[in-house]
C-alpha cells in the first residue's frame, strides 16, 4: 500500500482594492453581472464574467427553473456563450461573484461539482488552463491558476478511449 496526496497553491486576497487592475475589473463585472441572473427559487445571484485569449469578454449568470433540475449555474451559460461566440477560443481568466439575496455574500464562491467539470472540459477542449478569480460581493477573494485544480482525480475524455 502507498499513501498519496495531492495539494494545490491558490492567492487569497483580502479585499478587490488588492487586485491588479485586468482583474478588479472582471470581478467588478461578474459582481455587476449577478443583476442578470435569474433566480426567484434560491435568491443566489451568480455572475461570471471572462477574458477569452483574443481579448473578448463573455458573461454568465445563473437561470433557474421551476423544476429545478432545468436551471443552469453562471459558469456553465458563460462556457456555453463563448463557445457559440468565439469558437474554440481558450479563456484566460473568469471571474465568478454571487449575491445572496438571503444573507451574506462576503465569502468566496465555490464552484458546484458539475461546474467544476464543466469548466476543465473547456480546459481540455482549448488546451489552456482557465484561471478563477472566486468571490462574492465584497471580502476575501481566491484566485486559482486553473480549474482543473479544483478536481483532482477528474474523469475526462481519456477515459472513454
Ligand atoms: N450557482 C451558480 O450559478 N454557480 C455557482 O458556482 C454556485 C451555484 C447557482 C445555482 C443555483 O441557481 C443557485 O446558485 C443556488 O445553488
Amino acid at each position: 500500500m502507498q499513501k498519496a496526496t495531492i495539494h494545490f497553491d491558490f492567492e487569497v486576497y483580502e479585499s478587490i482594492a488588492d487586485l491588479n487592475a485586468a482583474d478588479r475589473s472582471l470581478l467588478e463585472s461578474a459582481r455587476t453581472i449577478t443583476s442578470k441572473a435569474y433566480a426567484p427559487y434560491s435568491n443566489f445571484l451568480v455572475g461570471a464574467t471572462a477574458l477569452l485569449s483574443n481579448g473578448e469578454i463573455v458573461n454568465g449568470a445563473n437561470q433557474e427553473n421551476a423544476s429545478y433540475p432545468v436551471s443552469i449555474c453562471a459558469e456553465r451559460t458563460l462556457l456555453s456563450s463563448a463557445a457559440m461566440l468565439f469558437t474554440n477560443i481558450p479563456i484566460e481568466t473568469m471571474a465568478i461573484a454571487y449575491h445572496n439575496l438571503n444573507g451574506i455574500s462576503n465569502k468566496p464562491v465555490s464552484p458546484c461539482g458539475m461546474c467544476r467539470q464543466a469548466l476543465h472540459e473547456y480546459e481540455e477542449r482549448t488546451t489552456h488552463p482557465i484561471r478563477l478569480i472566486l468571490s462574492g460581493m465584497e471580502g476575501r477573494i481566491f484566485i486559482i491558476e486553473k480549474a482543473g485544480l479544483l478536481l483532482p482525480l477528474s474523469f475526462g475524455g481519456d477515459d472513454l478511449k
